[in-house]
């Protein structure tokens, strides 16, 4: 597990350095869901939040998460990925906590994320810090390729 001592989760506002690290960390494509413009128009306005992880001394994040606060109640997951020398160290544990907690200020009820089926990767991740299948969507992205939507609850009925 990482430590706060070693990384720090900080706000990040510059939508050209969330597209970068995302398509660098393995989202190579993620500019077919979210534009850099729309997503800087976003985050000036709220609508999008994003986070980032930094060890000492280093600029560009080590992981990146997109979180957007929809009406309803609920935020979805645009965009996580994390440097594959930084994985399994709870980065991205530590991203979504830190979208969760956003979400637990504003009375929330869930976090929703839509990952790719053969993402077997990303499934695992979310599957093991609580999330759970709540349905899919065939040819839901650009590609045709199936969604599985999943969803982790803020605030438990
Ligand atoms: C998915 C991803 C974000 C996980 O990042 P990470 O920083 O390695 O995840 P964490 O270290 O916070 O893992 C949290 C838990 O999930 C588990 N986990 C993470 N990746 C896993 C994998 N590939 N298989 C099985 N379990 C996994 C960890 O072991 C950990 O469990 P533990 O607390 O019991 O040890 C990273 O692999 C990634 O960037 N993948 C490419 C982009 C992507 O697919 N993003 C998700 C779709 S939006």
């Amino acid at each position: 597990m990482i430590t706060t001592i070693e990384i720090k989760i900080k706000p990040i506002k510059k939508a050209k350095i969330i597209l970068l690290a995302t398509k660098k960390y393995g989202l190579p494509d993620v500019e077919t869901w979210v534009s850099k413009e729309k997503l800087q128009l976003f985050l000036d306005w709220g609508i999008n939040v994003a986070f980032g992880a930094f060890p000492p001394h280093k600029k560009l994040p080590v992981g990146v998460i997109v979180g957007g606060l929809e009406e309803e109640g609920r935020i979805w997951i645009e965009a996580l990925a994390v440097n594959k020398k930084w994985r399994k160290k709870g980065i991205a544990r530590a991203l979504v906590n830190e979208v969760e907690t956003i979400g637990k200020k504003r009375n929330y009820r869930a976090i929703f994320v839509d990952v790719d089926d053969d993402n077997l990767e990303g499934l695992s991740f979310y599957f093991k810090i609580g999330f759970k299948e709540m349905g899919q969507i065939k040819q839901y992205y650009y590609d045709k390729t199936t969604a599985l939507i999943l969803m982790k609850p803020i605030i438990e009925d």
